[in-house]
C-alpha cells in the first residue's frame, strides 16, 4: 500500500501508511487499541475505501478489481462478526468458495472443505451450528473460510485471540505453512511474542503511523514504552525475540521492578512469623 490515509469523520486513523508484503511473507501488525490495525486491513480489503492512496496486489490496484475477483485474492478473517444467519460449520467455511464457483457448490469445493475442517481439527463440530460453537471454535471457523479460497493474500483480524496455547500455536503454524509459495500474510495480533516469532517482519501502528517497521528485533524496550507506554523486559530466548510486560511506563521507575518480588519483600518470611519474640 502506498501512501494510505482514511479519516472517520474528522478523525483521522491512517496517515500515509506505507507498507508492502512480499509473498511468503508474514507481516504483523501491532499497536495498541485503536491505532488504526483493523481499519488498515479493511482498507486493504476495500471494505473501506481510503481518502488517498493505494492498495494494490501484484500491481493490480484492488479498488479497480471485480468484488469475485477481490474475494478471490484476499482471504480475510475479521475481529468480530455478528452471525446474522445461523449455519453449520460446513456451510459457513463452504461460504469461502463462492467467488470461485457461484452458488452451487462443486464436489472440489467440498472437499476443499473437508480438507481445511481437517487441518483445523474440526471434525468433530462440522454439522455443529456456528453459533453453539466456543469464541475460539467459532474463530478457527472463520480462518477456515479464509484459508478455502486459497487466496494469495491472507488479511488476518487478531485470528488466535480466544485461542487456548496449543491451538494459538497450531493455528499460527498452519497460516505460516499456508503462506508457503506465493501467498502473502498480514495480521493484526497483540500477542507481542507470537508475533516475534512467527512474524517475518512486524510494523509498530501508532497515531496513524507506522513507528517502525522489520524484523521482530524492532520490538526494543524504547519501541514498547513509546508505542505502548508500558516498560517491558526484552529477552533473547532460543533466538527469538521475548517480551516481558513489567508495568505502565507512566507510574514511575519504581512500577518497573518485578511485582512479585516487592511484594513478598514487603511481607514477613515464614520464619519471622514463626519466632515468638
Ligand atoms: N465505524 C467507526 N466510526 C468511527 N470511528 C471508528 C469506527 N471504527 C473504528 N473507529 C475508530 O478508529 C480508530 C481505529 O480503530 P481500529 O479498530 O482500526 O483500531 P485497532 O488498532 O484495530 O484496535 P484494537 O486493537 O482495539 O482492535 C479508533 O479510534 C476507533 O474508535
Ligand atoms: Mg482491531
Amino acid at each position: 500500500m502506498q501512501r494510505l490515509t482514511f479519516a472517520y469523520d474528522d478523525e483521522q486513523i491512517l496517515e500515509e501508511i506505507n507498507l508492502t508484503v512480499q509473498s511468503g511473507e508474514l507481516l504483523g501488525l501491532l499497536g495498541p487499541n485503536g491505532s488504526g490495525k483493523s481499519t488498515l486491513l479493511e482498507c486493504c480489503n476495500r471494505l473501506l475505501g481510503p481518502d488517498s492512496g493505494r492498495v494494490t496486489i501484484d500491481g493490480d490496484p484492488i479498488a479497480t478489481l471485480a468484488p469475485d475477483e477481490r474475494a478471490r485474492r484476499v482471504g480475510y478473517v475479521p475481529q468480530s462478526e455478528s452471525g446474522a444467519f445461523p449455519a453449520s460449520v460446513f456451510e459457513t467455511i463452504l461460504q469461502g468458495r463462492r467467488p470461485h464457483g457461484g452458488w452451487s457448490p462443486s464436489a472440489s469445493d467440498r472437499e476443499a472443505v473437508e480438507r481445511v475442517i481437517d487441518r483445523l481439527g474440526l471434525d468433530g463440530l462440522a454439522t455443529r451450528n456456528v453459533e453453539n460453537l466456543s469464541g475460539g471454535q467459532r474463530q478457527k471457523v472463520r480462518l477456515g473460510r479464509a484459508l478455502v479460497g486459497d487466496p494469495s493474500v491472507l488479511l488476518l483480524d487478531e485470528p488466535t485471540s480466544a485461542l487456548d496455547l496449543k491451538h494459538r500455536l497450531e493455528v499460527m503454524d498452519l497460516v505460516v505453512g499456508q503462506l508457503q509459495g506465493d501467498v502473502a500474510g498480514m495480521i493484526a495480533i497483540h500477542d507481542l511474542n507470537l508475533a516475534a516469532r512467527y512474524c517475518d517482519r512486524v510494523a509498530l501502528l501508532a497515531e496513524g503511523e507506522v513507528h517502525a517497521v522489520g524484523p521482530p528485533d524492532v520490538l526494543t524496550a524504547e519501541a514498547i514504552r513509546e508505542v505502548y507506554g508500558v516498560e517491558a523486559s526484552v529477552r533473547r530466548h532460543r533466538d527469538r525475540r521475548l517480551v516481558v510486560p513489567e508495568a505502565p511506563a507512566d507510574t514511575g521507575p519504581s512500577a518497573a521492578e518485578p511485582p512479585i518480588e516487592g511484594h513478598v519483600a514487603d511481607r514477613p518470611t515464614p520464619n519471622t512469623a514463626e519466632t515468638d519474640d
